[in-house]
């Protein structure tokens, strides 16, 4: 039986990809006020800005690739029963190859209508905008879990934490809830391993840092799991 692996990743594993993290220096939160393009207010106040925001974003998703933190990830599918749970609204994991990805803050590839939140549409070009409608007739707004809005999906998280033999925390400054609070549903005693230059807290027994960006922290992290096996 595969060890059942839970990754909890957020912006920093798409850095390396040319993506900007949040609160880091030069971060997307330095640039842009989150009040003005990213909560529901914002969408009511001004949604050509709101989507103008996020077409920049889908725009810049088009033109890069997962890097090696990403396939590193998909590639411990040979040995582990993975499981990714990513606060990411790229799609970097997949197309690296991992299978199992839950997106608690929703995907940039995605459009859903604003008087059904079940209608949910693929988006292939980067630009959505005004007048683009739903089959029900109303505007399409960007498909991400804006601040201030529920994030439907943590009750699967919790579920798939829960079952981990080991979690690995890649690239998230923790500093966001529900999705930080995760690492607090690990089973006694679970290992937790935690890829970041920075070191973000994690107050559970054993926790091992590897304080390296992505890419070679993946790697380092392949050699320590091997000796779990
Ligand atoms: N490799 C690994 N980690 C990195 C790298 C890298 N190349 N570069 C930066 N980091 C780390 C930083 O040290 C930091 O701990 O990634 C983390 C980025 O933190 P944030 O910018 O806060 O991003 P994240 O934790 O994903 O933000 C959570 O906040 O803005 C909202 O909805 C948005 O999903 C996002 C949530």
């Amino acid at each position: 039986m595969k060890k059942k692996l839970t990754v909890l990743s957020g912006a920093g594993m798409s850095q390396e990809s040319g993506l900007k993290t949040f609160r880091d220096m030069g971060g997307l939160w330095e640039q842009y006020d989150v009040t003005e393009v990213a909560s529901p207010e914002a969408w009511e106040r001004d949604p050509s800005l709101v989507l103008r925001f996020y077409n920049q974003r889908r725009k810049q998703l088009f033109e890069v690739e997962p890097n090696a933190g990403h396939l590193g990830i998909a590639e411990l599918e040979q040995r582990f029963d993975v499981d990714v749970v990513t606060q990411n609204v790229d799609n970097l994991h997949e197309r690296a190859g991992s299978s199992h990805v839950l997106h608690l803050h929703g995907e940039l590839i995605k459009a859903r209508s604003t008087v059904d939140p079940f209608l949910v549409y693929e988006l292939d070009h980067w630009a959505l905008d005004l007048g683009d409608l739903c089959e029900k007739g109303s505007q399409l707004r960007p498909h991400i879990v804006w601040f201030g809005e529920a994030v439907t999906e943590i009750p699967k998280a919790v579920r798939i934490v829960e079952q981990a033999d080991i979690l690995v925390v890649i690239g998230t400054s923790l500093a966001v809830y529900p999705a930080a609070g995760l690492v607090n549903y690990v089973q006694k005693g679970t290992p937790i391993f935690v890829v970041d230059p920075g070191k973000p807290a994690v107050h559970q027994p054993n926790v091992f840092y590897i304080q390296e960006k992505a890419g070679k922290g993946v790697e380092l992290l392949l050699e320590e799991l091997k000796k779990l096996m």
